[in-house]
């Protein structure tokens, strides 16, 4: 099943009614049992179910036009690099209406320097974007199959809160959708530790790829995600942060172990991600319940809870704290 024949199962009963602009807001997400192998690349539809957790009113805007003579895209009010100017112009022509162009104008307020990755936010913003200026009035569940077409952690950041992505089992992927848990935990925190900005020179899908082709560890990953997604949600149900901690670092180092065990071997990691590493199981030898996960990168997301925040920032001084039920825009 192609891309372009999934968006036209899912808009063929849908009303048009389009508008002169559509805006949106989408938050980031950090995934807490990740989403790690994909079973079938072009739709971008995952081997194991994963969750996550959505960052407030850190993410992206994005406005969408009609426009004349070719598609405009503007990052943070410049025009955006070639590359992403590509990746979205081939998303957009999913969508385009046969002679019809874009001009998209996205804004992310992640600072670039905290090296978290905007793709799951700036589809899903698109996706919601690209609704609102066509008038289709998709529900939220089918706007994150699309949002998957683009980015595959997208499918998240529909919802904010905690947030599911059912790995469904079709093969034309509508079953792979988002689901958000209801309640909020207001006293948890996410803190992002930044390593380093550098630009990753093993993309996410490559890696995924290499690792699911080669690593032997590949075998188990899914049955771990699997437990890690259930206990995850026990944890959440319950409250109970130990657990949450536990798992979800638990889920972040068996995600990177399958990488190390790969051929030729993935490394995301820099020594000073290591000696970060080290300095949370340290603190938490002392005595303060804290964790990390990681993604595909270097840095680092530290998990902690209101009550132990100013102890958590005199251990880590550049660590940017975020509430995810904070106010969201
Ligand atoms: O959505 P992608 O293709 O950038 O993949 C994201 C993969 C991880 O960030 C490592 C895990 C996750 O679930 O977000």
């Amino acid at each position: 099943m192609k891309r372009q024949q999934v968006v036209e199962g899912l808009l063929a009963q849908k009303r048009r009614a389009p508008r002169e602009c559509g805006e949106a807001f989408a938050p980031s997400n950090i995934a807490l049992c990740k989403y790690w192998g994909k079973r079938n690349a072009e739709l971008n539809l995952p081997v194991n179910s994963s969750l996550s957790i959505s960052l407030g009113n850190l993410g992206t805007r994005t406005v969408v036009r009609f426009a004349e003579a070719s598609d405009r895209i503007l990052l943070n009010q410049q025009p955006a690099p070639r590359d992403f100017a590509a990746r979205l112009s081939a998303y957009l022509d999913l969508f385009r209406p046969a002679g019809q162009f874009f001009d998209v104008c996205t804004e992310n307020n992640i600072p670039t320097a905290a090296g978290l990755a905007s793709s799951a936010s700036g589809f899903a913003a698109l996706s919601l974007a690209l609704d609102r200026l066509m008038g289709w009035e998709l529900a939220r569940e089918e706007l994150s199959i699309l949002a998957r077409l683009g980015s595959g952690s997208a499918t998240r950041s529909l919802y904010h809160g905690f947030v599911v992505w059912h790995a469904g089992q079709r093969s034309d992927g509508m079953d792979s959708v988002a689901e958000p848990l209801l309640g909020a935990w207001s006293d948890l925190r996410i803190g992002i530790l930044s390593v380093s900005s550098d630009r990753k020179s093993v993309g996410s899908t490559e890696g995924m790829n290499r690792t699911r082709e080669t690593s032997e560890l590949y075998h188990s990953w899914h049955k771990q995600a699997a437990c890690d997604f259930d206990a995850l949600r026990t944890a959440i149900a319950s409250r109970d942060f130990p657990m949450l901690g536990q798992t979800a670092e638990n889920n972040a180092l068996a995600m990177h172990a399958t990488m190390l065990s790969a051929w030729p071997p993935l490394c995301y990691w820099l020594p000073d991600s290591l000696a970060a590493m080290q300095a949370v199981w340290r603190a938490r030898a002392e005595g303060l319940e804290l964790y990390f996960t990681m993604d595909a990168g270097p840095n680092l997301k530290l998990l902690f809870l209101q009550a132990d925040e100013a102890a958590v920032c005199a251990r880590f001084p550049s660590v940017r704290v975020v509430n995810p039920w904070g106010g969201h825009a």
